[in-house]
């Protein structure tokens, strides 16, 4: 399960992310979860194997710059931040380019416009985003509420049989996550981490906003972001007039758009912000959301589904 990171193994975890599993390996921070962001069964997965009973969204790690600009919006400051720090212990969050250009799953953003990037500099992750030739979406290769692993031999600890390979690559030097800031509306400190504050102040020369202040989302409050403007009901047994269906599940009616009709709760996880969105802009005026089983990923979906239906402007 755990493999020396030489050339090899890597081609083999380029080849294995790219077939949709999940590969751990290190930054320079700590150990990551990684998985093709741009297929959301994959992306489904880390969810899975980590029993995150939420889906927050994740981290995106990029080669180079390049890269992180075939995705997202740089503006000066994002620039000039990326320019000073890349590759390293910075993620920036920065509004989304349009979908479905850039192909990042929605599962990733957790239905967001905006994306986390970065790109990390320990020389395995880079030789692994080159071999795998995608971005790859990573939090920490840990089950959920245990601490973040700095070692190969702490995710195979916590996450064997959940990974397809472990990369070892020796230990995370930092140990410490990587520092996370927003740009939009204003420079805001969304996470502090592995890259002190004053010097991301001191490339731009102002003083970075608690979340707060800039009005940015933190990820506490993130989850209740994205919501349909469309009215919609849990636990339903059908659509009633002026509503659209959310399905599950083979019994599901044929008229609903249908998460997995299979019954297969990765699929369905995938699925559910894309499918939000598809019948929120129907323009109708509720969405009906048929039973999901709360079991393994679907504690998570349960959960989206919840705040999604909470009342709007509710902070929980
Ligand atoms: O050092 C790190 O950053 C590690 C290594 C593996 O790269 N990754 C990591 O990921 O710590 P994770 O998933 O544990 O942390 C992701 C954090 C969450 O707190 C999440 O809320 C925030 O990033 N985040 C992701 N996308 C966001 C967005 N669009 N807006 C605001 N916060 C976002
Ligand atoms: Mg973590």
């Amino acid at each position: 399960m755990i493999v020396k990171a030489d050339r090899a193994a890597i081609a083999e975890a380029g080849r294995i992310v790219r077939a949709g599993g999940l590969v751990a390996f290190p930054t320079e921070t700590v150990y990551g979860l990684g998985a093709d962001a741009t297929q959301g069964e994959a992306v489904a997965r880390i969810f899975e194997a980590k029993g995150r009973p939420r889906f927050n969204p994740l981290i995106v790690h990029v080669h180079d710059i390049e890269s992180a600009r075939e995705l997202a919006d740089f503006d000066e400051r994002a620039l000039a931040l990326a320019r000073r720090f890349w590759p390293g212990p910075l993620s920036l969050v920065l509004p989304l380019l349009e979908r479905p250009r850039h192909g990042i799953s929605e599962l990733v953003t957790a239905g967001l416009d905006t994306v986390a990037i970065r790109v990390p500099s320990h020389a395995v992750a880079r030789e692994l985003l080159a071999a795998a030739g995608v971005p790859i979406a990573a939090p920490s290769a840990n089950t959920s509420g245990r601490l973040s692993p700095t070692r190969a031999g702490h995710v195979e600890e916590d996450l064997s049989g959940a990974v397809d390979m472990i990369l070892d690559g020796g230990g995370s030097e930092a140990g410490l996550e990587s520092t996370i800031i927003a740009i939009t509306p204003r420079p805001a400190l969304l996470r502090p981490g592995s890259l002190p504050r004053e010097d991301i102040e001191a490339v731009l020369g102002c003083r970075l906003a608690a979340p707060s202040e800039g009005k940015v989302q933190s990820p506490g409050q993130l989850l209740s972001h994205y919501a349909p403007r469309a009215r919609l009901r849990l636990e339903a047994a059908g659509a009633l007039p002026g509503e659209a269906l959310l399905g599950f599940g083979p019994d599901a009616p044929a008229a609903a758009l249908n998460l997995s009709p299979g019954g297969d709760l990765r699929e369905a996880a995938a699925n559910l912000f894309a499918y939000l969105r598809v019948l929120d802009a129907k323009g109708l005026s509720g969405i009906a959301a048929m039973p999901i089983p709360s079991t393994g990923l679907g504690e998570a979906i349960n959960d989206r589904l919840r705040r999604a239906a909470a009342p709007k402007g509710s902070k929980c």
